[in-house]
């Protein structure tokens, strides 16, 4: 169990980050405010010894210097940090020759609160130069299988996880969605008093884990689909929430075409539903729902999923998958049980028949790993981070 107070180790990030770093010039770090990238980075800059230089483009004094940056960035030496650079978007031309410069004087790590579309818009002149890496909320591997609970619970913002308590965690969140969020989304230009804002948090958390109905958001916000379309999108790019879009498997069966959706971190689901103890977690009706986004989340993680390669699959008759991560011609499937006791179902063998599962975990809260059926597989939550590797590269 983690203290209080104690850093929590992420040196899984930091070894990816080094190995992205050893083969292209630039990486971009990116993940949702708070969730530790300058810390990762500054640990990063200093393990690795060698000279660095840190700008931070929310400082006005380092969004000016980097205005031009082609004189103070070819002189830098080592490993050069940008941080926040979603907010000069107008820096990733000039940063191309310095990338291409034999031998390479300075790495870069460029660090962004946005998805790679928000925070290196403009950055296309880079491919083949730039590696991504996303840095999630804290994982169950990470603050350890014990702890699991209070991390469904506070949800993986490490300030929220490493509270003194449940009530001090609760306030951080509270404060984290009063600032942050508005703040972000005012500032790509969503035109969204805060009060329609805080509703249409709201509401997204009472339809976590269900099919996004457009129509209904649109109605209850009296506005356009495509309006409310485009706030959800724009909080999945601020990593605030995760669309699963509907997988259609070539079947002579109509399937579900909506996408589902949830808010990623369960802790900022649980600040916007009011709950901030284990026990009202137990008795919400939501608790279900809840379970199923974590579980998501940190399978998604244990996986080293992108995005694109997750989707959830549903049939008008009931059948239904809550996770399908597919890669080449890797099907994995996930099915996420509020039990300690989790059983086959029939949806689950007509899951794997159809979609032609090569595996599908049944995540659930007991303690045993087993074989239910052949390729269908009982996974206790803290076992997730077993999957590692279960994707292939
Ligand atoms: N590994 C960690 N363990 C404990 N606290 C952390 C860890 N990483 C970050 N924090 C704390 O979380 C807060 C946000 O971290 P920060 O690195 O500033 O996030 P970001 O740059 O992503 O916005 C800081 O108060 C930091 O001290
Ligand atoms: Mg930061």
């Amino acid at each position: 169990m983690v203290s209080c107070t104690a850093m929590i180790d992420r040196s899984d990030h930091v070894r990816t980050i080094r190995r992205l770093l050893r083969s292209f010039p630039a990486v971009a770090l990116l993940g949702a405010r708070q969730v530790g990238k300058t810390t990762l980075a500054t640990n990063l800059a200093r393990e690795l010894g060698t000279s660095s230089r840190v700008f931070d483009l929310e400082s006005e004094r380092d969004l000016r210097l980097l205005s031009d940056p082609e004189p103070i960035l070819s002189s830098l030496r080592g490993l050069v940090v940008i941080d926040e650079v979603q907010r000069l978007p107008a820096i990733f031309p000039p940063l191309r020759p310095l990338l291409d410069r034999k031998p390479l004087p300075a790495r870069f790590l460029l660090l962004g609160s946005a998805s790679p579309e928000v925070s290196t818009r403009g950055s296309e002149s880079l491919a083949g130069r730039i590696a991504f890496h996303d840095l999630d909320g804290l994982s169950i591997d990470e603050v350890g299988e014990s702890a699991w609970n209070r991390l469904w619970l506070r949800g993986g913002f490490p300030r929220s996880f490493t509270a003194r308590s449940d009530a001090a965690s609760m306030e951080w969140r509270e404060a984290f969605l009063r600032t942050y969020l508005e703040r972000d989304v005012l500032d790509v230009g969503l035109r969204m008093p805060p009060a329609e804002l805080r509703r249409f948090w709201q509401m997204l958390a009472h339809w976590h884990g269900q099919r996004w109905n457009a129509s209904e958001f649109a109605r209850a916000f009296g506005t356009s689909e495509a309006t409310v379309r485009r706030w959800l999108e724009t909080l999945e790019g601020f990593f605030a929430v995760r669309i699963l879009r509907p997988w259609e498997a070539s079947i002579a069966k109509r399937q579900v075409k909506a996408p589902k959706v949830y808010i990623r971190d369960c802790g900022m689901l649980h600040a916007v539903l009011g709950v901030s103890t284990p026990q009202q977690l137990r008795e919400r009706p939501q608790v279900g729902a809840s379970f199923e986004g974590f579980v998501v989340e940190q399978a998604v993680h244990a996986l080293g999923a992108k995005g694109t390669e997750c989707h959830h699959w549903a049939t008008p008759q009931g059948a239904e998958l809550d996770l399908l991560v597919v890669r080449g011609n890797r099907r994995l499937g996930i099915e996420v049980k509020c039990t300690e006791a989790p059983q086959v179902s029939k949806s689950m063998e007509i899951a794997k028949r159809d979609l032609h599962l090569d595996r599908l975990w049944v995540v659930h809260q007991g303690k045993d790993r087993f074989m239910m059926r052949p390729g269908i597989e009982a996974l206790p939550v803290t076992a997730l981070p077993s999957l590692a590797g279960q994707l292939g590269r």
